[in-house]
């Protein structure tokens, strides 16, 4: 059996100011000291991230853009690109949140896009998938995760081949800042359909040294038993991942 290292990732989504970035950074670096089994990330709005970077300095927390364009560079207003993120001390990049896909119509084949553009830039791409409630409750999941997976990795599985970084995030939309947890058995279902088409598409080793993280509602009173779950391999947070007294009981569940 391969070892996942976990990866607990906050996204501070549109929220913090600086004073409030090195606050809540400075008190997650001291706790985390020089916590080995797990690593930490923090995805601060682009504003933010060069700043964030120096406040992170010696700390071991991972720095990541919430969402980037997939060109290098060019007439592109309002955008981002990988080089840019590198620039500002990102190595992480986040891409294809459910916020993405539904507010700023990013689409599967963009977000393919995207992800192949942050690996070849040498960023690690967190790939986000997940139904909606309508969906959930049509009994469609695991149709549209199989779908969204073929879209959104689509260049990587015509190649066989899936870049060994890469990180994938279940998030039932449903879940996402509601305080509806999926409970740690409906959560693992999913990641399950996940590494198996991960299995089917790229082999064995490739889905097994895999990260899959979980995302939507989660807590300190929650996470215990979501990373107890076999193919859990982290988190991605949310609305807890803002305050030092919910996130470090997060990134200290076990
Ligand atoms: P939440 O958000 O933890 O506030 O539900 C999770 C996310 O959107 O990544």
């Amino acid at each position: 059996m391969v070892k996942r290292t976990p990866l607990i990732a906050g996204n501070w989504k549109m929220n913090l100011n600086l004073a409030e970035s090195d606050s809540l950074i400075a008190s997650v670096g001291e706790a985390i000291g020089g916590l080995e089994q797990v690593e930490v990330l923090v995805a601060p709005p682009f504003t933010s991230l060069a700043h964030v970077k120096k406040s992170i300095g010696r700390f071991k927390i991972f720095l990541a853009g919430q969402n980037m364009h997939e060109e290098l560079s060019g007439a592109f207003t309002g955008e981002i690109s990988a080089a840019m993120l590198l620039e500002a001390g990102c190595t992480h990049v986040i891409l294809g949140h459910s916020e993405r896909r539904s507010l700023f119509q990013e689409t599967d084949q963009r977000i393919n896009n995207k992800a192949v553009a942050a690996i070849k830039a040498g960023l690690v791409p967190i790939v986000c998938i997940g139904e909606t409630l309508e969906e959930r409750e049509a009994g469609r999941t695991f149709e549209i995760v199989r779908t969204q997976l073929n879209g959104s990795l689509r260049d990587f599985k015509a190649q066989k081949q899936l870049p060994k970084v890469l990180v994938l995030a279940y998030e039932p939309v449903w879940a996402i800042g509601t305080g509806k947890t999926a409970s740690p058995e409906q959560a693992q279902e999913v990641h399950l359909i996940i590494r198996a088409w991960l299995k089917e598409h790229f082999g064995g080793p490739s889905a097994e040294a895999t990260r899959i993280l979980y995302g939507g509602s989660v807590k300190s009173d929650n996470i215990k038993e979501l990373m107890a779950q076999a193919d859990i391999d982290g988190a991605l947070v949310g609305g807890a991942s803002l305050k030092a007294g919910t996130f470090i009981p997060i990134i200290k569940y076990q």
